[in-house]
């Protein structure tokens, strides 16, 4: 059976499946593939212009999700050339896997079955998770969150403490997809099956998900997502932090507003120099 098939007929099992090994080893092979990038949880797909270009690759999701159900907790012993220092009363609490609490490991962590391209670098703590896949070139600055399926391209920076949201469930959900040469800013959240096309500038501390309305000065649209396209951030588009005033008598009263992300322009030489990454830190 391929491998496809062997995943999509053990997930369809749900709780009434009876060969834990069997779905482990598919899960094992599963990651073999994400590791060398041969599988992906989301592909580059003309056919789905709706969907920003992208296709979602159910049966890896579900391969991943498969992992959860049938996976075991065991002791993960760190690694012989890790040591880390700290005052003598302090130690480090002892646990078990008697407690049941899952303690990932890691200051920095990749998680097996998340695919890193060549020259990607990683700062610390950063966490990049299962299905995760980071094309070559690209930066995780410390304090990033590289979410489950996450597609993240080539030469794309993620500045320090951007979260790119994990989206597993349901299966056929669309994951986080950052594509070639973005700018993500400090403190942002990219989540729920976001696109952002190439070239995009996402200035610090702007949140994206499903129902963040985007307003496009340039083109003059509102940019939403709908229960069937994920909100989709246009090649080239700067989008920065704005508010815009609530109508309601009560929000009136009271002068409220909400955060929205306004595409102020689109991507110039000015951009570029305010984006400009030092190459000495590569
Ligand atoms: C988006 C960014 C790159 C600026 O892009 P830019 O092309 O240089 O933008 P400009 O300076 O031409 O500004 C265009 C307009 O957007 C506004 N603007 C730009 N950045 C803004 C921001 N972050 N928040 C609010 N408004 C912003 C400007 O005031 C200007 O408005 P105006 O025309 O009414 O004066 C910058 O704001 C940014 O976020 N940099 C990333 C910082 C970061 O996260 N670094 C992490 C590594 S330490």
């Amino acid at each position: 059976m391929i491998l496809k098939e062997s995943i999509e007929h053990f997930y369809a099992q749900g709780s009434s499946l009876r060969d834990k090994a069997g779905a482990q080893q598919a899960v094992h092979e599963l990651r073999f593939f994400l590791n060398n990038g041969e599988v992906r949880a989301a592909f580059p797909s003309k056919g789905h212009d709706e969907l920003g270009g992208w296709a979602v690759n159910e049966w890896v999701k579900k391969g991943i999700l498969l992992g959860f159900r049938v996976g075991e907790l065991t002791e993960i012993h760190g690694h012989e050339l890790m040591h880390f220092f700290d005052k003598n009363v302090f130690p480090l609490r002892k646990l078990t896997v008697s407690h049941d609490v899952r303690l990932v490991p890691g200051g920095s962590a990749v998680r097996d079955g998340a695919y890193l391209g060549r020259s990607v670098i990683i700062m610390p703590p950063s966490y990049v998770n299962i299905g995760a896949y980071v094309d070559e070139g690209t930066m995780l600055d410390s304090l990033v969150l590289v979410g489950s399926c996450a597609q993240i391209g080539k030469h794309v920076h993620v500045s320090t403490g951007a979260r790119i949201g994990g989206v597993l469930e349901p299966v056929q959900a669309l994951p986080v997809i950052v594509e070639d040469d973005v700018f993500i800013g400090g403190n942002t959240g990219v989540f729920e099956g976001t696109v952002v096309k190439r070239r995009a500038v996402i200035a610090a501390g702007v949140t994206l998900t499903r129902s963040t309305p985007v307003y496009d000065l340039v083109r003059q649209t509102i940019l939403k997502a709908t229960t069937q396209v994920p909100l989709i951030i246009p090649e080239g588009a700067v989008v920065v932090p704005g508010t815009r005033p609530l109508t309601s008598p009560y929000a009136h009263q009271h002068q409220l507003g909400v955060a929205t992300p306004v595409i102020v322009k689109y991507r110039d030489a000015q951009t570029d120099a305010a984006t400009a990454i030092e190459e000495a830190l590569r």
